[in-house]
């Protein structure tokens, strides 16, 4: 399982004046409190009574994106960043409430991939048709509503005019905070493929994304299954990629801009690029082993090149001087190699007026 933060927005949906939700709301994150932490989850309690959302009010549909108010891009913000949901719902007259429903329906694109669990309360229902109603909801939205779920009795929780659940209804939290974590971490290559501007790659069902320093556990396990052929190629254990602990991989990809090819989660290749002087570098070229042999590199490498700065004047790589498969690559798409190095490392060049420019 990935070990990234997971941001989990705890909606209350009740609004009226002394309504129950904010105090079953404060008992929930309370109740959470540790196991969230535990999990690497951050909770956002949020009322929905406090985005000053009026009844949808946008010219455009939600899954346009085009949002004319305030109210709608800032939840819309919201609900983008947020990788969950917990819902604190009662039930008004058999169904979910209508902020609720109202809130759901100012956005689109923002919800799709993303788990919410429910937490409801009410009468003899203790809330369980509000539930069953926003669940069908939900869905249209690619919503992925959670089977754990917390459902209390009015009657059974609040004592003394104060929510007291109770231990059991604890422990039945925690659950589905638990289920909500699974369910997001399994979601997460849908989640960052229907993401706005994400590229498609070349295999089925794969896309590239930029790496950030949070990607380095899994740049790591790529750069030492790809580079043992290397070692093996240049009788040499003295290849940086081969070695390099996750926190290395993680200063060194603060400085570098790092393209990864993804597919159902998985890493499947990268390239790092980076500016230096007139010349524009390109690096940590890897595929995983099994799917080598399909022009993924290729590939990885042209589009590297396509991030090159205008003004600069040639793409440079390096690999080791017995590295034949990648300097058969490399020269075949134009680069040309110096005399080796004395560090058994040989450079290529590519010129780019001659070579990019048309
Ligand atoms: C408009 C309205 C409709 C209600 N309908 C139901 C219902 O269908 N089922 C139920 O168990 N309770 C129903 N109730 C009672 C609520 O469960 C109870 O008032 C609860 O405190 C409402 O949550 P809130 O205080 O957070 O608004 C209804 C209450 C209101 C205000």
């Amino acid at each position: 399982m990935s070990m990234k933060t997971i941001r989990v927005l705890v909606l209350v949906c009740s609004t009226r004046p002394g309504a129950l939700g904010p105090a079953v709301g404060k008992w929930l994150t309370g109740a959470l409190e540790a196991r969230a932490g535990e999990l690497d989850v951050e909770l956002v309690p949020l009322s929905l009574g406090d985005l000053g959302l009026s009844f949808l009010d946008e010219e455009e549909e939600p899954s346009s994106g085009i949002y004319a108010h305030e109210h709608t891009r800032r939840w819309s913000a919201l609900v983008d960043a947020a990788d969950g949901f917990l819902v604190v719902t009662p039930e008004y007259n058999y169904g979910m409430p209508a902020t609720l429903k109202n809130a759901l329906d100012h956005l689109g694109r923002e919800w799709a991939w993303k788990p919410m669990g429910f937490v409801s309360y009410g009468h003899t229902s203790a809330g369980t048709r509000s539930v069953q109603h926003a669940k069908q909801v939900v869905t249209t939205l690619r919503l992925v509503p959670l089977g754990a779920t917390l459902a209390m009795r009015i009657g059974d929780t609040v004592q003394d005019g104060q929510v007291r659940p109770g231990a059991a209804a604890a422990e039945t939290a925690v659950g589905v905070l638990e289920e909500l974590v699974r369910v997001s971490h399994a979601l997460r290559p849908l989640r960052e493929r229907s993401r706005p501007g994400v590229q498609a790659g070349p295999l089925p069902g794969s896309y590239l994304r930029a790496l950030t320093p949070d990607d380095a556990p899994e740049v790591t396990v790529l750069q030492r299954c790809c580079w043992v052929e290397e070692a093996l190629a240049n009788e040499s254990l003295d290849i940086p990629a081969l070695h390099e602990s996750p926190e290395r991989v993680r200063e060194w990809m603060a400085s570098w801009t790092t393209t990864g090819l993804w597919r159902d989660g998985r890493l499947l290749g990268m390239v790092r690029t980076r500016r230096v002087d007139s010349d524009w570098h390109v690096g940590r070229l890897a595929v995983v082993p099994d799917l080598r042999g399909r022009g993924l590199g290729r590939w990885l490498l042209r589009t590297a090149e396509t991030g090159v700065d205008p003004d600069c004047l040639r793409v440079v790589v390096h690999t080791g001087v017995r590295s034949e498969r990648n300097i058969r690559l490399y020269r075949s798409e134009g680069y040309l190699a110096a005399p080796p190095a004395d560090d058994g490392t040989v450079c290529l060049t590519k010129e780019m007026v001659a070579s990019l420019a048309g």
